[in-house]
C-alpha cells in the first residue's frame, strides 16, 4: 500500500484526513513542520506528501523544493486555507501534482491523491523503461545501437569478470580507451585502480621504469625507490595504449609479465608478483606489423586472446543519431546552454559525413555547434563547412569559433575550444606521441600535459 505523509500542523485537518485515508487502506505518517517532514522523505519511504502551504518551518513550497531535490519521484498535493489562484499557479509551477483549497470534501482529496499516485507510478515506469533502453544502447559509457557495437558489448560482458587479456584495435577516436574503461568498471576489479599508460608517448629509457618501477641508485636520477604502474594497478586494470609502436626491448619485457605475472623493478633482482588485468590498444594493424617484423609474433599471440575491433564511425552510421544526442546533452549542460535539439537537416549532414576522426571528431563537432548555436536548435549552419566533403575537419573547426558569426565570448573562453581542437589534431598527427606533439606545437612537455589534463584529452 502507498505511504502518505500528512504535513499539516492543523489537528483538525490531520484528523479528518487520517479517517478518510486509513479507510482507503493507505499507510500514514504525520509531520507538523518542514524539518519533521523531511526525515521520512529522505529515508525514501514516502510515496506521496499532502502538505499545507503554510507549513511551519519554511512553508509548503520550500518543502516541495526539498522533495524535488531529495526524491523527485515523491508526489506532493498542496493544501491552502486561502486557496487563491496565485497560490495554485505557484504550487503547480513548483511541480506539485495537485492543489486543493480548504475546506475540501473526502471525495476531492481522494481523487487528488489517486491522480497524484498515478503520476508517480507512470514516472517510475518511465524511468524503468529508460533504464532498460539505456542497457540496450550502451555499455557503461560506451554508446552503440548497431549490430557491430552490440557484438562488442556482448564480448566485453562475457569476459569482464575474468582476468583475460583484452586487445582493442581500431582507428584513432573510435572509443578504444572508453571501452577499456568500461571493461574495468564492469569487472569485479572495478573498485581497484584503472591505470593508463601510453606506451607510444614515453621514450624507451623511461618506459621501463615507468611500468616496472626502479630501486634507488638504479640509474642516474633514481634517488629513491619508485613503484611502477604494474604495481600501482594491483587489484585493478592496467591499460597499455599505443602498444603498436613499442620497442623490441619493451615487447620482450611485456611478454614476460603476461606469461609469468611477475615484474622486476629496474636495478633489482627480486621478482614481484602482480595481480592485474591487462588491456591493450593500438590503432596499428598488428598482424601486418608482425609480418613486417616490427612486432613479436609470440607477443602477438599472447595478447590476441580476446580481440575487439572497434569499427570506424563511417561503418556504423546507425549509431550517429544516438551519439550526437548524447554529446548534445552533455555539452549543453557543460557549457550552460539551452540547446535541446538538432534539426533534421543538420542530423542528415552528421549521418552522411565521412568522419575520418571518428567519434572524437563527432564529439568535437557537437561541442563546437553547441557553443556557436544561437537558438535551442543546432542548424546546418552551426556545423563546420567542410564536414560533408571531408575537408580536414579539425582545421575547419578551429577556424570557425573565432569567425564573425556566433555569440561573442570572453577572449580566454573563446580561445579554449580552438586550442583544444588544435592540440587534438596535433596529437592525432603524431599518432598520440606526446613527445613529438609537444615538439610540433613548440611547447614543453609539462605545458602539453597540463593542457591535456585541462581539456580532458586522453
Ligand atoms: N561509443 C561511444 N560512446 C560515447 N562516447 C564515445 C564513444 N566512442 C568514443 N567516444 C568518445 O570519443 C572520444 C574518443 O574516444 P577514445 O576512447 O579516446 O578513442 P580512442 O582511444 O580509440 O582514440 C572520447 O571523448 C570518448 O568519450
Ligand atoms: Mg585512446
Amino acid at each position: 500500500m502507498p505511504k502518505v505523509l500528512l504535513a499539516d500542523p492543523d489537528p483538525r485537518t490531520q484528523e479528518s484526513l487520517r479517517a478518510v485515508l486509513t479507510e482507503r487502506g493507505f499507510l500514514l505518517d504525520a509531520a507538523s513542520d518542514v524539518q519533521e517532514a523531511l526525515q521520512p522523505i529522505a529515508d525514501g519511504d514516502v510515496d506521496l506528501v499532502v502538505c499545507d502551504l503554510a507549513l511551519p518551518g519554511g512553508g509548503g513550497l520550500q518543502l516541495l523544493q526539498a522533495i524535488h531535490d531529495l526524491h523527485p519521484q515523491t508526489a506532493v498535493v498542496l493544501l491552502s486555507a486561502f486557496g487563491s489562484v496565485q497560490d495554485a499557479v505557484q504550487a503547480m509551477r513548483h511541480g506539485a501534482a495537485d492543489f486543493l483549497g480548504k475546506p475540501f470534501s473526502a471525495d476531492q482529496i481522494l481523487v487528488a491523491i489517486d491522480r497524484a499516485l498515478e503520476k508517480v507510478a507512470l514516472r517510475r515506469e518511465n524511468v524503468a523503461l529508460k533504464e532498460a533502453l539505456d542497457d540496450r544502447v550502451r555499455l557503461d559509457n560506451v554508446i552503440g545501437t548497431g549490430p557491430r557495437m552490440q557484438a562488442i558489448f556482448k564480448t566485453v560482458r562475457a569476459v569482464a569478470d575474468t582476468r583475460t587479456t583484452v586487445l582493442i584495435t581500431g582507428e584513432s577516436g573510435t572509443g578504444k580507451t572508453l571501452l577499456a574503461r568500461a571493461l574495468h568498471s564492469l569487472s569485479t576489479r572495478k573498485n581497484g585502480p584503472f591505470v593508463e599508460v601510453n606506451c607510444g608517448a614515453l621514450p624507451e629509457s623511461l618506459l621501463e621504469s615507468e611500468l616496472f618501477g626502479h630501486v634507488k641508485g638504479a640509474f642516474t636520477g633514481a634517488v629513491r625507490d619508485k613503484i611502477g604502474k604494474f604495481e600501482a594497478a594491483s587489484g585493478g586494470t592496467i591499460f597499455l595504449d599505443e602498444i603498436g609502436t613499442s620497442s623490441p626491448a619493451f615487447q620482450i619485457k611485456l611478454l614476460r609479465v603476461l606469461q609469468d605475472r611477475v615484474i622486476e623493478r629496474v636495478g633489482d633482482t627480486r621478482t614481484i608478483p602482480v595481480d592485474v588485468r591487462v588491456a591493450l590498444a593500438t590503432n596499428k594493424d598488428l598482424q601486418k606489423a608482425v609480418e613486417d617484423g616490427d612486432f613479436r609474433e609470440d607477443l602477438y599471440y599472447r595478447i590476441h586472446v580476446v580481440a575487439v575491433e572497434m569499427p570506424p564511425l563511417r561503418d556504423r552510421r546507425g549509431d550517429i543519431q544516438e551519439l550526437a544526442g548524447h554529446f548534445l546533452q552533455r555539452f549543453a549542460h557543460d557549457h550552460g546552454r539551452a540547446v535541446a535539439e538538432i534539426t533534421d537537416a543538420a542530423m542528415a549532414a552528421l549521418v552522411a559525413a565521412p568522419w575520418p576522426g571518428n567519434v572524437r571528431q563527432l564529439e568535437n563537432v557537437i561541442e563546437r555547434a553547441v557553443v556557436l548555436s544561437r537558438s535551442r536548435r543546432i542548424e546546418l549552419a552551426d556545423l563546420p563547412a567542410g564536414l560533408t566533403t571531408g575537408a580536414a575537419p579539425p582545421a575547419a573547426a578551429v577556424a570557425a569559433p573565432t569567425a564573425d558569426d556566433g555569440p561573442i565570448l570572453p577572449l580566454k573562453k573563446a580561445l579554449e575550444l580552438p586550442e583544444k581542437l588544435h592540440i587534438e589534431r596535433a596529437l592525432a598527427h603524431c599518432d598520440g606521441n606526446r613527445e613529438r606533439t609537444a615538439k610540433l606545437l613548440d611547447i614543453n612537455r609539462s605545458t602539453l600535459f597540463q593542457k591535456l589534463r585541462k581539456y580532458g584529452i586522453r
